[in-house]
């Protein structure tokens, strides 16, 4: 499949959403049917179909046509796993579910998914970081796109157990409703016809540390402590790193400070007390995404990051210390191991609080 470079979720020329507009509005039509509490299987659905979608007007954070409703606080929500891909004028994603999502995805309960999961995209484009001294590092532009998966296999047995939603923009509009391409029957229409073996999702989640995990990490030589809650942190920023050692995903996530502080823009200096880290993978493709160059992380964590700011304790730093945590054991940094983040980080980029990552941007309807 090749999805072309216009800013959409999806390809203008996706044959799904061609071929299926009549059936468009199937499931709204089912509730309004059964909401009317009509047994005339008789009666042609085109007319609840013309009002379900002149009842229906695109709006900020507005239900879609479909009856899905804006996932509330997705911004808060776990993280999954990501994607870069490079349709669309390139678009990078992390991919954040609900509770119900995260433990699943992370004790490899994903086929079937469970009932209630809810997947959620935040799409943003892509700029070349302009500080990398490598200059292989991709990270966040402009925001894009909320998408939405919601699993209920009573409300939307007929589409494959899911449905879909989409919200666009600085405004998060929900799709015109015209669009068909942006509407629930070619979401639904792709997801099953080309994943159904895997409960209609693409993602295959990378592997997280457990809590067990991360309560077994050593303090690096330094004694910058593992970062305790950081399966809970909220996302920051995705990146993607290309360097000799081959292609990485690197999702960033930080405490309620650093979280806090980015969403109000304030991260020049950062407020003390932040703490900001990656969770790093290999990348690699999916087959089963069709999209060539899309990379997603795969297999175990490849290492977790830490900067936490304290300008009392690390002043000669640049106010910030530094922990890694890398390899098949997690193992923490070596006596003086630090010593090489301190010099790059403060000598590359001292003018942005020393810390090199765009952050991705969202919407203010989501600060
Ligand atoms: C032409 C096929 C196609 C169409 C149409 C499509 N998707 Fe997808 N979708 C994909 C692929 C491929 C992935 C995996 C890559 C990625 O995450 O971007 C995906 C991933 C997703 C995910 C993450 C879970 C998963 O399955 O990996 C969500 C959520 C999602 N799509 C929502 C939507 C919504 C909402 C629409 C309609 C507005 C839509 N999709 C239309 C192909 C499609
Ligand atoms: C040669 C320069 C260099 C060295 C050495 C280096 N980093 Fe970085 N670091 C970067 C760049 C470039 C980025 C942004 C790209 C990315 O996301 O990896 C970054 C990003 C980070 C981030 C995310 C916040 C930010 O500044 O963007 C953390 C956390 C981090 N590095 C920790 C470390 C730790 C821990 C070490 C030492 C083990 C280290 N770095 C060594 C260049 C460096």
């Amino acid at each position: 499949m090749t999805l072309n470079s216009s800013d959409r979720e999806i390809s203008q020329t996706s044959p799904y959403a061609r071929r299926t507009r009549s059936v468009l509005f199937a499931l709204t039509a089912l509730a309004t049917v059964l909401a009317c509490g009509t047994d005339d299987e008789d009666e042609p659905d085109t007319d609840t179909e013309a009002a379900a979608l002149a009842a229906y007007t695109p709006a900020s954070m507005g239900t879609n046509a479909n009856g899905v409703a804006f996932p509330m606080g997705v911004q808060n929500w776990g993280v999954v796993s990501a994607i870069a891909r490079p349709d669309a004028m390139g678009n990078l994603r992390v991919l954040l579910g609900n509770d119900i999502a995260v433990e699943a995805a992370r004790s490899g309960n994903i086929n079937p998914w469970p009932e209630g999961t809810m997947l959620s995209h935040l799409v943003w484009g892509v700029e070349q970081n302009p500080d990398d001294p490598a200059s292989a590092t991709v990270g966040p532009a402009a925001f894009r796109t909320v998408t939405l998966m919601v699993k209920d296999s009573t409300k939307y047995a007929a589409d494959g157990n899911w449905a879909y939603g989409r919200w666009g923009g600085e405004m998060l509009m929900s799709p015109a409703a015209d669009d068909t391409d942006l509407m629930n029957r070619g979401c639904v229409n792709c997801h099953t016809e080309s994943v159904a073996d895997k409960d209609m999702v693409f993602t295959d989640p990378p592997t997280f540390p457990t809590q067990a995990d991360i309560d077994a990490l050593e303090p690096g030589a330094n004694g910058v402590e593992p970062p305790a809650g950081i399966l809970d942190w909220n996302v920051l920023g995705v990146a993607r790193i290309s360097n000799p050692n081959g292609q990485q995903i690197r999702v960033l996530v930080g405490n309620n400070t650093a979280v806090n502080a980015s969403r109000a823009g304030q991260t020049n200096p950062w407020p003390d007390g932040s703490m900001i880290s990656h969770f790093v993978w290999g990348a690699g493709e999916n087959p089963d995404n069709g999209i060539d160059g899309a990379l997603v992380p795969t297999g175990n964590v490849a290492a977790i990051t830490l900067m936490q700011r304290s300008e009392a304790r690390y002043a000669e730093d640049g106010n910030w210390a530094y922990g890694r945590w890398a390899g098949a054991d997690l193992a923490p940094l070596a006596a003086d191991a630090d010593q090489g983040c301190v010099d790059c980080h403060t000598a590359e980029v001292s003018d942005r609080d020393m810390v090199f990552s765009r952050m991705g941007e969202l919407p203010d309807l989501l600060k």
